[in-house]
């Protein structure tokens, strides 16, 4: 339709110049003049869209059009009450005339009651003793006439009195109605050829651009919305997760070297060099390159002999120690690692070393908000640091367990700090995730002593589960870094992804991350409050 459509204006406006009123083109596959509101709106798409190709130019004229009411359409099925009655009725002097009793029955009692009025002020029906008549042989239904009119060519050529009259009977309504005239347009011909809507390249080098008509640009066309990015619910997790940190004063760890050696990620941390957790089994070791380079010569020193032959008070573990084990490259297992190198840093001035940029080196750049107290003569200054980043384990992935996760790590260091303190921490910064129950059990680390794992009540499990590790760290890693005897430094880990499933609901950690986690998961999750 459209494409004949937009044929019969082409070649209307080829043979008469210009369509002075597009009430008078007669669509394709329909006998009449399009005069109706409705016909007008498809012609109205046609033009609009030859416009956009500057074919055509077009000009809006505005007008009151009616359209029939439900008992107008009724009329033009069935003829106007008048008629109805009239049609039911015997003619003078050849059958029983109708009584008004019985006329009610056969057309209704609306019909009978306004038709029966109307047909005698036409003079159509009259009386015979109680009933009624036809007077005339014939008659012409004006009403019904003008409703087919009106219903095709939305106006009446009776003019407006009559129109009026039949609005006040409530058989039209006037409605807005537009037609338009149409004149040839710049790009005007009669073949409507699609425009092109892209310059390519093919058209530049045949030259075909030349002739080609390209489509106009709309720039009051609405572009389509694009999608904004969304936040991985570990991400929102984590971020709730760092506001807690950030409320209670702690200063955020750079954590960015996933690749750590042997050296920072365990013997710095006193765990013994022939610890499982060292294996190969355990741990990813790098293989190209394989060796780091070597670490400060005199704290290497301090730790292979507290681990070797005990110092600071502590026997150590008296085995061997390899020079190699030290040196290997490795993804790192816990982010601990990170928390060594920055307590490391941290203790620089107890070393005697001169720091420049003070805490701002072991820091993103934000200081301990809440410091526990200033700097002593010792070079020692109170610090309270957390991070929140990946590690890496080779273990079997299964529905809880992947080879990489994300630790959330607390480090503070103070003098005199006690197990108590670890406690108070830890309770505060679990009632913050919303957890009120917390149990302590004692546990083992190498590097903590005393250790406590964290059991928190699940009131959906209705269980207590096991949601973190900490510790008192020990002498012999806080020692050779050069802390003060009278410092203390207390950590807790726990995961990142635990949380977060519980929070979503999620029983599979490979429906939290990876490949198997439809996009829309992440798009819809919504953001969590502890
Ligand atoms: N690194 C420990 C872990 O992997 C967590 C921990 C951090 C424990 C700090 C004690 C102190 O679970």
């Amino acid at each position: 339709m459209t494409e004949a459509l937009q044929q019969l204006v082409l070649i209307t406006l080829d043979e008469q110049g210009t369509i002075d009123d597009t009430r008078t083109l007669i669509l394709p596959g329909q006998g009449q003049p399009a005069t109706s509101n409705d016909d007008q709106i498809t012609i109205l798409g046609v033009l609009n869209s030859l416009l956009s190709r500057e074919m055509i130019t077009y000009e809006t004229h505005e007008v009151l059009s009616h359209a029939l009411t439900p008992e107008g359409v009724q009329i033009v099925d069935k003829g106007s009450h008048e008629a109805r009655v009239w049609s039911v009725l015997p003619e003078k002097g050849k059958g029983t005339p109708v009584n008004p009793a019985e006329l009610k029955q056969l057309v209704g009692d609306e019909t009978a009651k306004v038709g029966q009025g109307r047909a005698f002020k036409n003079g159509w029906i009259g009386k015979e003793g109680a009933g009624l008549v036809k007077s005339i042989t014939q008659i012409i239904d004006t009403t019904k006439n003008d409703m087919q009119e009106v219903a095709s060519t939305g106006t009446l050529k009776a003019g407006e009195k009559v129109l009026a009259d039949l609005r006040k009977r409530k058989l039209i309504t006037q409605r807005k109605g537009q037609w338009f005239t149409v004149n040839k347009g710049p790009n005007f011909s009669t073949s409507a050829a699609k425009p092109e809507t892209d310059l390519t390249v093919d058209m530049l080098a045949s030259g075909a651009w030349k002739t080609s008509t390209f489509k106009k640009y709309n720039f009051d066309a609405e572009g389509v919305p694009t999608n904004g990015g969304a936040l991985h619910p570990l991400l929102k997790v984590r971020e709730e997760f760092r506001n807690i940190f950030l409320e209670m004063g702690f200063a955020e760890m750079p954590t960015s070297s996933f690749v750590e050696s042997g050296f920072w990620c365990f013997d710095a941390l006193f765990v013994p060099q022939q610890h499982p957790a060292r294996d190969l089994q355990d741990t990813f070791y790098i293989s190209d390159p394989q060796k780091s380079l070597p670490p400060e010569p005199e704290y290497y020193k301090r730790v292979s002999r507290v681990h070797e032959h005990g110092d600071f008070g502590s026997t150590g573990y008296r085995a061997p120690w390899s020079h190699e084990e030290s040196s290997k490259l490795l993804l790192r297992t816990h982010t601990t690692a990170s928390s060594a190198h920055i307590l490391y840093k941290l203790a620089a001035k107890c070393r005697g070393e001169t720091v420049e940029g003070d805490e701002q080196e072991y820091t993103h750049g934000a200081k301990s908000t809440t410091s526990l107290g200033a700097e002593g003569d010792d070079g020692f200054r109170p610090a309270k640091l957390f991070s929140i980043d990946r590690v890496f384990r080779n273990e079997a992935v299964d529905a809880t367990h992947l080879a990489e996760f994300h630790q959330v790590e607390g480090v503070v260091a103070d003098r005199g700090l006690t197990l108590a303190d670890l406690i108070g921490f830890m309770r505060v910064f679990f009632k913050k995730m919303g957890i009120d129950k917390v149990r302590f059990k004692p546990a083992y680390n190498p590097y903590t002593e005393p250790s406590l794992e964290i059991f928190a009540f699940h009131p959906m499990l209705n269980k207590w589960v096991e949601v973190g590790n900490s510790g008192m760290f020990r002498p012999e890693m806080l020692e050779p870094m050069g802390f003060p005897k009278d410092v203390r430094v207390h950590g807790w880990g726990l995961s990142l992804e635990r949380p977060t499933m519980i929070r979503y609901g999620i029983n599979n950690i490979r429906t939290l991350v990876g490949h198997k986690n439809p996009i829309e998961n992440i798009e819809n999750s919504p953001a969590v409050m502890f």
